[in-house]
């Protein structure tokens, strides 16, 4: 039999506190006017104290299960995409696992950021086209509230980032006809490490002499991302054009067909700027990054459980997506919904 991967379940899940430009003018020496006019951001979810990333990643599951219309126990895999895990180890898959209460089933966590969403779903449609699994669940969940410098150093990366989590099962379907059943029909996926520093927290790390953390590096604030923001934009906009081009192109299937574009939010100025030498048309680009922030490896997913709850995804449709971020990573997919 010919198998294919089809997503049939999303979901998503964020925390309740909102954080608005306003509130963040109070903390780190910006301004609303500031934080919009380069970034699209008007404000972001921040988690609570007592909430971990596994909390946000199971209400998401959760949901994602339900509405593929399935048991925890029918999950055969977990793929889990964070930068933010709940401990350094073991992985947020297996923490999540015991939440759902599956025993016995593989997980899998990966470290790809931005684009970490993207290289779940190639992992998740390679193991079911194998025939080896049925329903892989994953999930892109991040708190980053946690793990950013809310002082005015930290004033350039800070205003970026919000917490969230996305969920998505991917089935093991049979092919009936390759044109119009809903299916993942190509995924890409790149990196150049030569970047790895443009974009990183360098503490903890065993790269570092002889303690993982220690006090001076606290002090040094090496415990925070550090960002070339410039370069990290300059290289989004070239990669994600790229990639999408390649993927389409892959598929056999021209931009112009594309009903909806799901991009990765980092920037809404990044977002406009790729739709622009595509020659896009705005109202097929969706985006989140106003009232999210940047949430990392849980923004494709969210942003595709809005699309659904907003009437804009439907079943049937074609989407390409598109990611890029530490590593540097990027990536890209194409699916029929
Ligand atoms: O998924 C990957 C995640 N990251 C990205 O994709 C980031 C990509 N890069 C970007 O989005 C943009 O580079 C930023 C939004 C981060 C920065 O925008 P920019 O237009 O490149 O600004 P800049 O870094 O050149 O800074 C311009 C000015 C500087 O002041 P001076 O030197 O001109 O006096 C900064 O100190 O803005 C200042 N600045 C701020 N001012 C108010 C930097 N951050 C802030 C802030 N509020 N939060």
């Amino acid at each position: 039999m010919n198998f294919r991967s089809e997503i049939t379940g999303v979901g998503s899940f964020v925390p309740e506190k909102i954080f608005t430009n306003f509130d963040l003018e109070k903390l780190l020496d910006t301004t609303d006017e500031w934080i919009q006019q380069r970034t699209g951001i008007e404000q972001r979810h921040w988690a609570d104290a007592n909430t971990s990333n596994s909390d946000l990643g199971l209400i998401a599951a959760q949901r994602a299960i339900k509405n593929a219309g399935l048991m925890n126990k029918d999950i055969d895999m977990i793929i889990y995409a964070t930068l933010s895990p709940d401990h350094d180890f073991p992985g947020n898959g297996c923490f999540l696992q015991a939440k759902l209460g599956i025993t016995e089933i593989a997980c899998l966590d990966i470290r790809q950021q931005c684009t970490g969403f993207i290289y779940a779903l190639s992992i998740a449609d390679k193991f079911i086209l194998s025939g080896s699994h049925k329903n892989i669940l994953i999930v892109g969940s991040e708190i980053h509230s946690k793990g950013l410098d809310k002082s005015p150093n930290g004033r350039n990366i800070s205003v970026l980032f919000g917490d969230g989590a996305g969920a998505v099962v991917v089935s093991r379907k049979e092919l009936l006809d390759s044109k119009k059943d809903s299916r993942i029909l190509t995924t890409q996926l790149f990196a150049d490490g030569a970047f790895a520093k443009e974009l990183w927290i360098p503490a903890p790390g065993t790269a570092l002499g002889a303690d993982r953390l220690n006090r001076q590096m606290l002090e040094e604030g090496l415990n925070f991302p550090q960002m070339n923001g410039k370069s990290v934009f300059v290289h989004a906009t070239k990669k994600m054009t790229e990639c999408l081009l390649s993927s389409c192109k892959e598929a056999n299937i021209e931009l112009s067909q594309i009903d909806l574009f799901l991009f990765h939010q980092a920037n809404l100025r990044i977002n406009s700027k790729v739709a622009e030498m595509l020659m896009i048309p705005e109202e097929k680009v969706f985006n989140t990054i106003q009232k999210y922030g940047n949430t990392t490896a849980a923004t494709i997913p969210l942003g595709m459980d809005d699309a659904i709850k907003a009437g804009v995804l439907k079943k049937g449709m074609l989407v390409a997506s598109a990611a890029f971020g530490s590593g540097f990573t990027w990536a890209s997919a194409v699916f029929r919904y």
